[in-house]
């Protein structure tokens, strides 16, 4: 019988493990229980379109060598959640721009202002905050002097977020003003829109594990915003990450994460801004 009339063949107990460990140790992301068959689904998909027919075969296949890298880069692709959206928490969104409005008052701008989306996907998040960003400059009539870097480890995503080009759907989250400000219509009666290049152009995406985030350039930001993230991770990663991502922070700096996505953390370095619609922290000087 051809391998696409056949049952997908059920994940055993044991391969099932082996491939959450493999997901688990190169992205940090565990595959919950009641997601097996998800994870079963994307697998059989793939094998599928490779015609191969045994788990372990394609289990030899991605864990193997420089053409194993390629492969997994498609399969994680499949299994990783992209979910994002513009906005996605406004009021996170919020207390970064009055961090940015109170730089910019006590004229504390001496050089460019950094910020650092982890886990960025097709871009809506750290556009979102270019836009906030870009938004104070406009304000008080400044040079937008200011960068964003965005970091994901899927190569699929960041491609789209580099194209920056998005549906009227997408666009629902955003108000009218921020719109007009920030989108044209990609072309004529087309359902498309393109985040402005003044904006694209501040917002340099690449590929980046957080996991290896000990191993990456030591450049000192002024906002890293990690939401969405960190929820799939075990508790002690994600504070190792968020240790090493404190470490990244200029003195009065801002780390951002989801509300609620670490409760057992402390630094000593950082004060917890005192807004219970957020969680971030501020550097100390
Ligand atoms: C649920 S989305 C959240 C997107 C955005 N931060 C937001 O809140 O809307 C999670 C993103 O993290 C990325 N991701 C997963 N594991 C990662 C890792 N180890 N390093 C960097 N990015 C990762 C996924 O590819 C995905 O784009």
């Amino acid at each position: 019988m051809s391998w696409s009339l056949q049952k997908s063949p059920e994940l055993s107990d044991l391969q099932f493990e082996q491939w959450n460990r493999l997901l688990e140790e190169r992205t940090g992301i565990q595959v919950a229980p009641h997601q097996r068959g998800f994870l079963q689904m994307q697998l059989t998909a793939r094998m599928r379109e490779l015609g191969i027919n045994h788990y372990g075969h394609y289990f030899n296949e991605v864990s193997a060598g420089l053409k194993g890298m390629v492969e997994w880069l498609v399969l994680v692709d499949r299994l990783l959640v992209k979910e994002t959206r513009f906005f996605r928490h406004r009021d996170s969104l919020e207390a970064v721009r009055r961090l940015v409005q109170t730089r910019i008052n006590n004229q504390q701008l001496q050089e460019n202002f950094e910020a650092w989306s982890l886990g960025c996907a097709t871009g809506e998040e750290p556009y979102s905050l270019a836009m906030v960003i870009n938004d104070c400059f406009a304000l008080a009539g400044l040079e937008p002097l200011f960068g964003i870097t965005a970091t994901d480890v899927s190569q699929p995503s960041l491609q789209r977020a580099r194209e920056g080009v998005y549906s009227s759907r997408r666009l629902e989250p955003l108000t009218d003003n921020e719109r007009r400000r920030y989108f044209r219509a990609v072309s004529q009666g087309a359902d498309n829109w393109q985040v402005t290049s003044g904006i694209r152009e501040r917002v340099c995406f690449s590929y980046g594990n957080v996991l290896q985030v000990a191993e990456m350039p030591l450049v000192p930001m002024d906002v890293i915003y990690c939401q969405n993230l960190l929820i799939y991770f075990r508790r002690w990663r994600r504070r190792e990450i968020l240790n090493e991502l404190a470490r990244r922070l200029k003195p009065g700096g801002m780390l951002v994460i989801g509300l609620g996505e670490v409760i057992d953390w402390v630094h000593p370095d950082l004060q917890r801004v005192a807004d219970d619609r957020v969680q971030a922290y501020v550097r100390r000087r």
